[in-house]
């Protein structure tokens, strides 16, 4: 198969597109269609600071280097989650995360969830009796929030891409998560203690944003978090690739769809927020999910309670961590 602009021999075909492209032709499109999606749904400007969230893993560091080379003043956050498993995961990704800080001149901040909470990820699951993916998001979308405030960045980006949003689309349709479809949006504006939260990558395939991350020779983590593996929104994504491969185009549709209609769920979204009485970050509740963890996990560890007799403890005071809050399908994450 040919490149569609100069004939030479291509390197990926987006049947979605019907659009073939060499490896010199591929990174401008992709430039070119990023900035068409960050002012479709007017994301930033060149004069907002913008904190790009980085994983270690394709998109993210993608994300960060296209948003550098298409001329955005964007620097990186790594959380450091502090889990080993059999890769040293977390001491990759921030490996990853350094090197491309280091290439493409700009800054990366790092904040280690150990230190801020007490205990690593692995652990807090452990003391909690939680899935490791809920407290985990609940604490990302808690630094990125505070981070930002912090240190004055005007918007957080995060490296979702169209297969992540549809399947939490698809995930949260079939559990009609009224809340969280009025949440769900490339764009989240600032609001009471909240930054604006940005989806540049949202019309992007993992297959393309691959494709970006090799043809620039980005070093990624390639392997998933030890604590993905099985997860429900794995499979959702397998069922929506054969979908996607019997109709491509069949997952934008269904994405840009469901924006069309979005505001049919708005109301569900009303809730006002209320600064902690903790730390004075955005909640619902009088004292945040957040905070609430952290004394969580400081009790089990002083107590060194086991994990069955949890529940003991809870009687005892410890307000247990709502479901809803530390929900892996939030789409603010
Ligand atoms: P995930 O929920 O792992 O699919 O990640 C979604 C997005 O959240 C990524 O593209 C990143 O922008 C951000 N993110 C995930 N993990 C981290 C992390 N450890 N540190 C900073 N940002 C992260
Ligand atoms: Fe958070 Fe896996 S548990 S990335
Ligand atoms: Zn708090």
């Amino acid at each position: 198969m040919k490149c569609r602009k100069c004939l030479k021999k291509a390197i990926i075909y987006m049947p979605e597109h019907r659009l073939a492209l060499c490896s010199a032709c591929y990174s401008p499109w992709f430039l070119d269609y990023t900035e068409r999606t960050i002012r479709k749904f007017k994301m930033f400007s060149r004069r907002d600071r913008v904190l790009v969230a980085v994983s270690g893993g394709k998109d993210s560091l993608s994300l960060w280097h296209a948003l550098n080379a298409l001329g955005y003043e964007a620097d990186g956050f790594y959380i450091d989650l502090g889990i080993v498993g059999s890769n040293n995961y977390s001491e990759q990704s921030k490996q990853r995360c350094f090197e491309l800080a280091e290439r493409i001149g700009r800054r990366l901040h790092v904040v280690s969830v150990a230190e801020e909470v007490g205990a690593p990820i692995p652990e807090i699951k452990d003391l909690t009796a939680r899935e490791a993916c809920s407290a985990c998001g609940l604490i990302k979308r808690y630094f990125m929030n505070r981070y930002a405030l912090e240190a004055e960045y005007n918007v957080i980006a995060t490296g979702h891409n169209l297969d992540d949003e549809v399947a939490v689309l698809f995930s949260n349709v079939l559990n009609w998560n009224r809340g969280y479809l009025a949440r769900q949006y490339p764009v989240l504006d600032e609001r009471e203690g909240l930054k604006k939260k940005v989806k540049p990558f949202v019309y992007f395939t993992e297959k393309q944003t691959t494709v970006y991350a090799l043809v620039n020779r980005i070093a990624y983590v390639r392997d998933e978090c030890p604590y993905a593996l099985g997860a429900t929104t794995l499979s959702y994504k397998d069922l929506l690739a054969q979908l996607e491969h019997q109709a491509p185009g069949t997952k934008r549709r269904f994405l840009d769809g469901f924006y069309q209609i979005r505001a049919l769920f708005a109301e569900a979204e009303a809730t006002a927020l209320v600064p902690c009485s903790r730390c004075g970050q955005p909640t619902t509740t009088e004292v945040c999910a957040y905070c609430r963890l952290v004394e969580h996990v400081e009790r089990r560890r002083s107590a060194a309670v086991p994990v069955r007799k949890v529940a003991a403890s809870e009687a005892a005071g410890v307000r247990p961590i709502e479901h809803e809050e530390l929900s892996l399908h939030h789409p603010g994450s």
